[in-house]
């Protein structure tokens, strides 16, 4: 079955409105009517109502990089994700390894959060990815069918098929490591074989699964020829309209 490619930044923690407006416009000129490729831009929250306006009309979706799973209530600091549809979101990046390490992110709470988005209609850009260490010790097998189950565990196969699966190797993020794209097959294949165990195969020929960790304009086109590499997450490359946009036409 032949997936769409796609390919989403994760701004991170950057860019003011202006610049992110900047960025977003930018974006709108080089890629703004392409329509074989689904392009993706993760804006912080304060940014997002800027992007969605400069966005407007074209092919580029927005995501945001977090949610919490409740609707509403008493959790001061928190978005809903009822709140990103409103502000204009069709995805939502979670699990983001830097989520796991500097904010308590687990596999249970990605798990909620997945079951939140998609009750609300956003779907889910849900990360997994080993450490060097694990890695090195021979746990990357372990390691990945762990998240993959904690994070899916109980979801609708139907909701499985339409979510988007990021595998970055924690070692590869930022690092300017890219993982090669030999090393970054064998784990997507080792992701689609363990949503088939789950789900069956129709889900994980469905699913679409990123690759991320250092993707640029130079290594963009052999990591996507790859059979089970269905796109990317792009942060630092994300930033540039120049880079993003060559990524994007791979
Ligand atoms: P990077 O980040 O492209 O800067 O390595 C990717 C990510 O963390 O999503």
């Amino acid at each position: 079955m032949a997936r769409k490619p796609i390919i989403a930044g994760n701004w991170k923690l950057n860019c003011l409105k202006a610049e992110a407006e900047a960025l977003a416009k930018g974006l709108v000129e080089t890629v703004g009517t392409k329509s074989d490729v689904d392009v993706v831009l993760c804006p912080t929250f304060t940014s997002l109502d800027t992007v969605a306006k400069a966005i407007c009309g074209t092919k580029i979706a927005m995501g945001a990089q977090d949610c919490y799973w409740q609707e509403k209530g008493a959790f001061t600091g928190e978005i809903a994700p009822s709140m990103l549809v409103d502000a204009g979101c069709k995805f939502c990046i979670i699990g983001h390894s830097e989520r796991r390490q500097y904010f308590g992110e687990t596999n249970e709470t990605i798990n909620k959060k997945a079951q939140a988005l998609y009750a609300a209609g956003l779907t889910p850009i849900i990360c997994v990815g080993e450490t060097l260490q694990e890695r090195e010790e021979g746990n990357m097998e372990k390691v990945i069918t762990t998240q993959v189950r904690g994070c899916l565990a109980g979801l609708e196969a139907a909701k499985v098929a339409e979510s988007v699966i990021a595998y970055e190797p924690v070692w590869a993020i930022g690092t300017g490591k890219t993982a090669t794209k030999e090393q970054a097959q064998e784990v997507h294949a080792l992701i689609r074989k363990t949503v088939a165990d789950m789900f069956g195969d129709a889900t994980a020929q469905a699913v679409r699964i990123q690759y991320g960790g250092s993707v640029k304009p130079d290594n963009a086109a052999e990591l996507m020829a790859q059979p089970d590499i269905d796109g990317a997450l792009v942060g630092g490359a994300a930033l540039k309209a120049d880079s993003f946009t060559a990524i994007i036409n791979f």
